[in-house]
């Protein structure tokens, strides 16, 4: 029905509730407001694999030009978004990688490296021992495989760090808070919590403020989102000692996306800038993210003055259509 509307993106996202979710899919909606030849869809998983599933299959029978996925888990995924790449649709994976070769194109932060930029991070202002607890991310997302494969491959060649618990968590806050107080009561004097995002490692801290430890330890988290709870503030306000920056990439999927479906030359690896942000860079980094945020509300308000012109010349013309025709 409209014809500007060339190509249809479809993009599985691993769920919809957490701020890093939401900063991806605006910085893609945006990016594809400003081609308006895509129209993109984006469906919402809930982190449920089975719902993906779903999704997916949903977005191949809308039969999308390119389909974006990024995987609640690794392993359960794989089938079906091979299906969708061998029956011909191009399949961008973000952020969390399937198995195997059967996709286009990959696009994400370097994940063993945010592990390695950690505990270098780590080392670096270790001068005697340290004690260590690891909380990880989901059990059977690549990210947090490679995040601990990176840190611990680094502790374990430094004679100052040592990693005496692992936790296993889910990526939410909630779900690592039981075990760590346990674990913070068996215990004493750990010196660092290294949590695969930041979200974990507020968690951690609030359960060590409970218990009075939360100027002892030390926390290092990963994202380092920009607003009122992201990783940026945490660090400013001195909650967090660090965090890793890891970029969502939602605009340069869609960019991608789009060299795929003109067939222009693109890498099948793509891999975004990571970085440490301390008290030394947060500052700045704050200011980049502010300056970036208020050209999107910019051009938000841009793009809503012009549905508004364009639903003003419906109606009118609409009407005229109506009076010419009594
Ligand atoms: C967001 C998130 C981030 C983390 C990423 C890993 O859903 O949990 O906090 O860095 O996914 O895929």
């Amino acid at each position: 029905e409209n014809q500007i509307k060339k190509y249809k993106i479809g993009f599985s996202q691993t769920g919809h509730k957490d701020d890093w979710r939401k900063a991806m899919n605006q910085s893609m909606e945006i990016q594809a407001a400003f081609n308006p030849e895509i129209e993109l869809t984006i469906l919402e998983g809930n982190d449920d694999i089975n719902n993906q599933i779903k999704d997916i299959e949903q977005l191949i029978k809308d039969k999308v030009d390119v389909l974006i996925v990024s995987p609640v888990k690794s392993k359960p995924i794989t089938p079906i978004v091979e299906k969708a790449f061998k029956s011909g649709i191009p399949v961008l994976i973000v952020d969390r990688k399937i198995e195997g070769n059967n996709y286009t194109a990959y696009l994400g932060g370097d994940n063993y490296q945010v592990g390695l930029d950690a505990a270098n991070y780590l080392a670096s202002i270790s001068e005697s021992k340290k004690k260590i607890i690891e909380i990880k991310g989901l059990f059977g997302s690549s990210p947090a495989l490679e995040r601990s494969l990176g840190f611990n491959n680094i502790v374990k060649k430094n004679k100052n760090l040592e990693v005496i618990k692992t936790i296993e968590g889910n990526w939410e806050s909630f779900s690592i808070k039981d075990s760590l107080r346990v674990v913070l009561e068996a215990h004493k004097n750990i010196d660092f919590i290294f949590s695969h995002n930041d979200r974990m490692a507020l968690g951690a801290w609030e359960v060590a403020k409970e218990m009075g430890l939360q100027n002892s330890i030390k926390f290092v988290g990963v994202d380092g989102l920009p607003g009122k709870k992201g990783g940026i503030k945490l660090v400013q306000e001195g909650l967090f000692l660090a965090t890793i920056l890891y970029p969502t990439g939602g605009d340069e999927a869609i960019k991608l996306a789009l060299k795929i479906l003109k067939d222009e030359n693109f890498e099948k690896n793509n891999i975004l800038n990571t970085t440490v942000i301390d008290s030394r860079n947060a500052d700045i980094m704050k200011n980049q993210f502010d300056k970036i945020y208020q050209q999107q509300q910019d051009i938000e308000h841009q793009q809503l003055k012009i549905l508004k012109q364009e639903k003003t010349y419906t109606t009118q013309s609409l009407t005229l259509k109506l009076l010419l025709a009594l």
